[in-house]
């Protein structure tokens, strides 16, 4: 996927300039930047949910798209939630419930199937819906700031979980987040951004996904350099 030359304002607000950025496929790439710089306009922009000037190449396939304030459907449960953007896909209802029921368990999720969004915590609307993207097949996946929130232990945990069901059913994802931490575990690439949207630091994370570990030489190298950019 390429974006090329995109101009976005917000009336008078320019926020993005001439912006390019070429996504590798079924990759991680981690978007870090100062918040107000544009991360979710990006996303915005990739998934057509807001007008731009320029141009955005993608291979055809549907998007999932975990937003920041989670958008689910307030008058169903987290089954049906889930169940709603399976509708479309042909499964049939056994195959349906057999998803359903396996992504709650990876996400900590069971005993609350038969919850409403109103009574689960801001952790649990979170995990809701990553669970709600993960099923939905799609080649790429959009995650704006999916962990916010959680505790250390939890995120660890969903992370595993997360890279798990990406590396059995590898999909180009983009992945806006403001824990470096976080974006050195899961990214193949981490691009971060000013506040004026500039690209100003392009790192590859060379190293497989699994037992990642934050005090190797590697990624201590890498989050001094974003550290440098950034703070
Ligand atoms: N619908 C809108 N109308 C007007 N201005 C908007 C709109 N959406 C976003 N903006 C402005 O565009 C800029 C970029 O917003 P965006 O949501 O993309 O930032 P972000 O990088 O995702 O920030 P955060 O890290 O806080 O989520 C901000 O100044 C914001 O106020
Ligand atoms: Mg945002």
């Amino acid at each position: 996927m390429k974006l090329i030359d995109i101009n976005k304002s917000y009336g008078s607000l320019a926020v993005l300039k001439n912006f390019s950025l070429e996504f590798e496929e079924n990759k991680i790439c981690c978007l870090l930047g100062p918040s107000g710089c544009g991360k979710t306009t990006i996303l915005n922009i990739i998934s057509s949910l807001v007008e731009y000037e320029g141009i955005v190449k993608r291979e055809r396939g549907n998007i999932s798209y975990i937003f920041q304030d989670q958008r689910l459907l307030p008058n169903l449960t987290v089954e049906k939630n889930l169940e709603y953007v399976l509708l479309s896909t042909g499964m049939n209802k056994s195959e349906r419930m057999e998803k359903i029921d396996k992504v709650l368990a990876l996400m900590e999720l069971k005993d609350k199937k038969k919850s409403y969004p109103y009574q689960l915590s801001g952790g649990m609307l979170q995990r809701t819906a990553m669970a709600r993207a993960f099923i939905y097949p799609s080649n790429l996946l959009l995650m704006d700031e999916p962990f916010k929130g959680l505790d250390i232990s939890l995120k660890k945990r969903l992370i595993d979980e997360f890279l798990k069901l990406w590396s059995r059913d590898k999909r180009t994802v983009v992945f806006v987040t403001h824990d470096i931490d976080e974006a050195l575990l899961i990214a193949d690439r981490i691009v971060l951004l000013s506040d004026k949207a500039e690209i100003i630091l392009d790192e590859k994370v060379n190293q497989s996904h699994n037992n990642r570990n934050l005090n190797s030489d590697n990624l201590i190298k890498i989050r001094k350099s974003i550290y440098k950019n950034f703070v």
